[in-house]
C-alpha cells in the first residue's frame, strides 16, 4: 500500500465531515493527492445502498439486514475507490469505515463484534488505516446538533439509550489501540484540526521520503 489511509470516527454530531472537509483542504493546499469518501455510499452502488439503509420509514429492518448493507456498501466503496486511491499512493480520507459497524451494529445492536468483523473482512480484504480519529462528544450533545442541521435519519432516530451504547462501544473499541487518536469534539473546530493536523505530520513526512 503506497497512500495513507485516514479514517474519521465518532457518534452522530461530532463533526467529523467538517474536520475532513478541512482535512482535505489543507492536504491540497499543500501538494497532496487526497480522495475523500463516506460510509455508507461513496459510489453510485453504495448511494443506492445509503438510500435504503437510512431511509426513515424501513422501521421494520432487521438488524442482520442493516449489517449486511453497511458491509456491501463498504466492500463496493474499497474495491472501486479506497483500494485504487491507496495503490496509487493518494491520501485517503474516510468518513467512518469498518470500526462504525463494529459499534453501532457490533455493540449498540447486540450482533457481536466478531461476527461484524467476519462479515466485513472479505469486502475489506487487507486495507487497515493508518490511523484512525475518534472525535469524542456526549451523545446528547451530538444528537442535539443534527436535530439543528436536518431532518433525523432512520439511525439518528434512534432512542438515546441506543446513542449512549454507540458512544460507548466508541470508548471500548477504540482505546488501546496505537492507530487511534482520541480528541474531544467539545473544542472548536479549528482547535481540533489543529491536533489532527499535527497527528498527522509525522505520517506525511515518512510518506515523502
Ligand atoms: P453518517 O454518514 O456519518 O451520517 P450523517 O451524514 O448524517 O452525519 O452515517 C450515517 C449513519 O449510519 C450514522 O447514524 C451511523 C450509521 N452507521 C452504522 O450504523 N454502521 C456503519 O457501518 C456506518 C458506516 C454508519
Amino acid at each position: 500500500m503506497k497512500g495513507i489511509f485516514i479514517v474519521m470516527e465518532g457518534p452522530d454530531g461530532s463533526g467529523k465531515t467538517t474536520q475532513i472537509e478541512m482535512l482535505k483542504e489543507y492536504l491540497e493546499e499543500n501538494g497532496y493527492e487526497t480522495l475523500v469518501t463516506r460510509e455508507p455510499g461513496g459510489t453510485v452502488i453504495g448511494e443506492d445502498i445509503r438510500r435504503i439503509i437510512l431511509n426513515p420509514e424501513y422501521k421494520k429492518m432487521s438488524e442482520v439486514t442493516e449489517m449486511l448493507l453497511y458491509a456491501a456498501s463498504r466492500a463496493q466503496l474499497v474495491k472501486e475507490l479506497i483500494g485504487p486511491a491507496l495503490e496509487n499512493g493518494k491520501i485517503v480520507i474516510s468518513d467512518r469505515f469498518v470500526d462504525s459497524s463494529v459499534v453501532y451494529q457490533g455493540i449498540a445492536r447486540g450482533i457481536g463484534i466478531e461476527t461484524v468483523n467476519e462479515v466485513n473482512r472479505p469486502g475489506i480484504g487487507a486495507y487497515k488505516p493508518d490511523c484512525i480519529f475518534f472525535i469524542d462528544i456526549p451523545e446528547e450533545e451530538g444528537i442535539r446538533r443534527k436535530k439543528e442541521q436536518k431532518k433525523l435519519d432512520r439511525m439518528e432516530q434512534e432512542s438515546i439509550d441506543f446513542h449512549h451504547m454507540v458512544s460507548e462501544g466508541y470508548r471500548t473499541v477504540l482505546s488501546d489501540r496505537k492507530e487511534v487518536i482520541r480528541i474531544s469534539g467539545m473544542d472548536k473546530p479549528e482547535n481540533i484540526q489543529k491536533e489532527i493536523r499535527e497527528v498527522i505530520m509525522p505520517y506525511l513526512k515518512g510518506y515523502q521520503e
